[in-house]
């Protein structure tokens, strides 16, 4: 198996407690940094929505978020659709989210027409797509022109703050302790903070959408840094 395969097999095998784990490991404040997000794009964007691509879906917290955006927000989307390559997730995610089509697929291979999206996410996914750059490509090609690409993702700290000495603990420590206790998995919650500490700055990943042809309308750390919204529009 190479190393992407492995990542997935691996997400396979914690789908069933993903997200118990998800909501106790991050004592729920991940749906804030989601409310957010959606939030921000509809008011950006201001015209029809006709379909929302959420990549790397897992068990479809980002797709709910859309959602419940929308109605917040006043807006019709005619299409949720999810993708992963995860069939462990996204059986996890058509039991607990019967209005969004699933599809098999990855960041790099999206089976959806060009230029057929008004917004395409991907939440706290990105970080465990082995080939990024051509995954950027891959969302550019997808979006419609003026379309929105939004990220969210735990990226390498510039500098420490204050906060850096805890946050290294829980997940460091705290994070691979309670995870390998209840998805009974002895590596997968050792992963996460690993694939954070090896993983790039907010400078380096708004480098590589702009290289890719995005322009960055909003990036901002949220919660003492830990998590980064980036929202960054294909040129219309
Ligand atoms: C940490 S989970 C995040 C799930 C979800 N977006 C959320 O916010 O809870 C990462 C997801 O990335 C998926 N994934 C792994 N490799 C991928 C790839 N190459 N392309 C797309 N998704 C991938 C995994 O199957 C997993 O569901």
């Amino acid at each position: 198996m190479n190393k992407q395969e492995q990542i997935i097999s691996m997400f396979n095998e914690i789908s069933p407690t993903y997200d118990l784990l998800n909501r106790l490991l991050s004592f729920g404040i991940d749906r804030r940094w989601r409310q957010i997000a959606c939030k921000k794009c509809f008011k950006h964007y201001g015209k029809e929505v006709e379909r929302i691509v959420d990549v790397a879906c897992g068990t479809g917290d980002m797709i709910h978020f859309w959602h419940e955006g929308a109605e917040k927000t006043g807006h019709t989307v005619q299409e949720f659709v999810g993708i992963d390559p995860s069939v462990g997730m996204l059986a996890v995610a058509k039991e607990k989210i019967e209005y969004a089509n699933f599809i098999e697929g990855t960041a790099t291979t999206i089976p959806l027409e060009d230029g057929s999206a008004d917004f395409v996410s991907i939440s706290y996914g990105i970080r465990n797509v082995v080939e990024r750059l051509d995954a950027w490509k891959e969302f550019y090609r997808v979006l419609k022109p003026g379309g929105m690409l939004v990220v969210l993702e735990f990226t390498k700290p510039e500098k420490e703050n204050v906060f850096g000495k805890f946050t290294k603990w829980y997940m460091q420590k705290m994070i691979p302790f309670i995870g390998k206790i209840i998805s009974r998995h002895s590596d997968a919650y050792t992963y996460l903070p690993d694939s954070i500490k090896a993983f790039e700055t907010t400078a380096k990943l708004k480098e590589e959408m702009e290289a890719a042809g995005f322009q960055s309308v909003f990036i901002k750390g949220y919660s003492f840094e830990i998590s980064t919204l980036f929202m960054m529009q294909k040129p219309a």
